[in-house]
């Protein structure tokens, strides 16, 4: 029978790896699950509820994972507790794999396999796995929803006996997961809403949730999709001529939510100071992609930079701040991605080493690093790192399932 133990995550991580409603599930596909005290709470989920799915709750996180077979964890945990775990098992989370390579190899020589879920393939079957899915949604959410907040006017137009109130103009840098979300959002909250994007796959799904597309549609442009689904870092030229249409429309916006993001490169600067200053005070921008250095010249990460009355937030971990729903969408990811490696007979774990979602999420087994791009990392040579790269690598070169990640933002916003 498969042993999975849940850790309680640091101090900076609101969310958990396991709910309960995860945990009912794994115990009826055969597995026993321990969860370590209190690790639930800061996603409102008491040790009780965690016993009524049947879990057992241990006292340390040493106890909870001394004896599984796989642990389960939102953030990538200190080696101590990676070394109280058994030869062999299986430590399954969002580890960073192109952070810190000289603390991800000393993971790895503990001989515990490690899987990054930020790697899953971009494939059909292993949507209902993809961490960075789930969590950039709710990112794209609350992007805008602290945005609203801080924003010190209405968003919707209203028409009053007073007078008219003018809607407000949101505009998404970056239509991927996070950005049609927060396209679908703003909408929702009344905004006149326009987004760009350098994928033109981007450009209907934009219309389909009733904003309006603005891009260099060039030849570039054409090509700037990788087949794997994501950005390509664009020219110098694209650059020029894409700065020069963002500063024309950035100067009459009241909220711009960006979330332009390239893989394993810094996020692109696609605001500059200059553009800041032409907009009006009183104005907010939610930089998403402030993680990866942000897309403004003025993002400081973790933090809110002020200029001349507007405002750039910086957060650094949004999802954390809606760990509820988080949490959930998570532990189904990683349920997804765990129940097919449970033999159906002996309930024991049985990870299929072939298998491409297991094959692009791997990067350490029985003490080495397996995954080319980390321990190229751990060589030295410079990040070149797209996810994509791996799966092609991993011979999946399958175009991504486009069409059914979009049906997860559909018009009316459910997700
Ligand atoms: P991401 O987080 O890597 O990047 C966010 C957005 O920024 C992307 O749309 C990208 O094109 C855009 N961007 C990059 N550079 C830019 C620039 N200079 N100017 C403007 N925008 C720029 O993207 P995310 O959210 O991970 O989605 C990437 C693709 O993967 C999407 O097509 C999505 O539908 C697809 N996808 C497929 C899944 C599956 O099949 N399992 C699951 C999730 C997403």
């Amino acid at each position: 029978m498969i042993a999975i133990g849940v850790p309680a995550e640091g101090q900076d991580e609101p969310r958990i790896g396991l709910t309960p409603e995860t945990v009912k599930k794994l115990i009826k596909a055969g597995a026993k699950v321990t969860v370590r005290a209190g690790a639930g709470l800061r996603s409102h989920f008491s040790d009780q509820e965690y016993k009524d799915a049947g879990a057992e709750i241990a006292k340390t996180d040493a106890d909870a994972v001394s004896g599984a077979d796989v642990v389960f964890t939102v953030r990538r945990p200190p080696l101590a507790l990676v070394k109280s775990m058994k030869n062999g098992a299986a430590l399954i989370g969002m580890l960073d794999p192109f952070a810190d390579a000289e603390g991800l190899d000393a993971l790895a020589k503990t001989g515990v396999s490690l899987f990054a879920m930020e790697l899953m393939p971009r494939i059909t079957r292993a949507q209902s796995m993809d961490v960075l899915s789930s969590q950039s949604n709710l990112a794209g959410y609350k992007a805008v929803v602290d945005a609203a907040a801080a924003f010190e006017r209405a968003l919707p137009m209203m028409m009053t006996a007073a007078g008219t109130v003018p809607a407000a103009r949101a505009f998404v840098m970056g239509v991927g997961v996070a950005g049609l979300q927060a396209i679908a959002t703003a909408r929702r909250l009344g905004a006149i809403v326009t987004a760009t994007d350098v994928r033109p796959a981007v450009k209907e799904q934009v219309a389909s949730l009733g904003a309006k597309f603005i891009a260099v549609e060039d030849e570039e442009f054409k090509q700037a999709e990788t087949a794997g689904g994501y950005a390509k870092e664009m020219s110098d030229d694209y650059k020029k001529k894409q700065a020069a249409l963002v500063a024309e429309h950035v100067k009459n916006q009241d909220i711009v939510i960006t979330t332009a993001l390239i893989p394993g490169r810094p996020a692109p600067k696609l605001i500059s100071k200059a553009m800041i200053e032409s907009m009006r005070p009183g104005s907010v921008i939610v930089d998403l992609a402030a993680e990866r250095g942000g897309n403004t010249e003025l993002t400081k990460p973790g933090a809110i930079a002020a200029h001349n009355g507007v405002r750039i937030f910086g957060p650094l971990n949004l999802p954390g701040q809606v760990p509820v729903n988080a949490s959930s969408l998570y532990a189904r990811n990683l349920q997804a991605f765990i129940e097919p490696f449970i033999d159906k007979e002996t309930k024991a774990l049985a990870i299929n080493w072939e298998d491409e979602v297991a094959k692009g999420t791997a990067i350490a087994r029985d003490g080495a690093v397996v995954n080319q791009m980390v321990a190229e990392r751990l060589a030295g040579k410079p990040p070149n790192t797209a996810p994509q790269a791996a799966t092609a690598r991993n011979g999946d070169d399958k175009a991504p399932a486009k069409p059914a990640a979009v049906k997860r933002q559909p018009k009316g916003g459910k997700t």
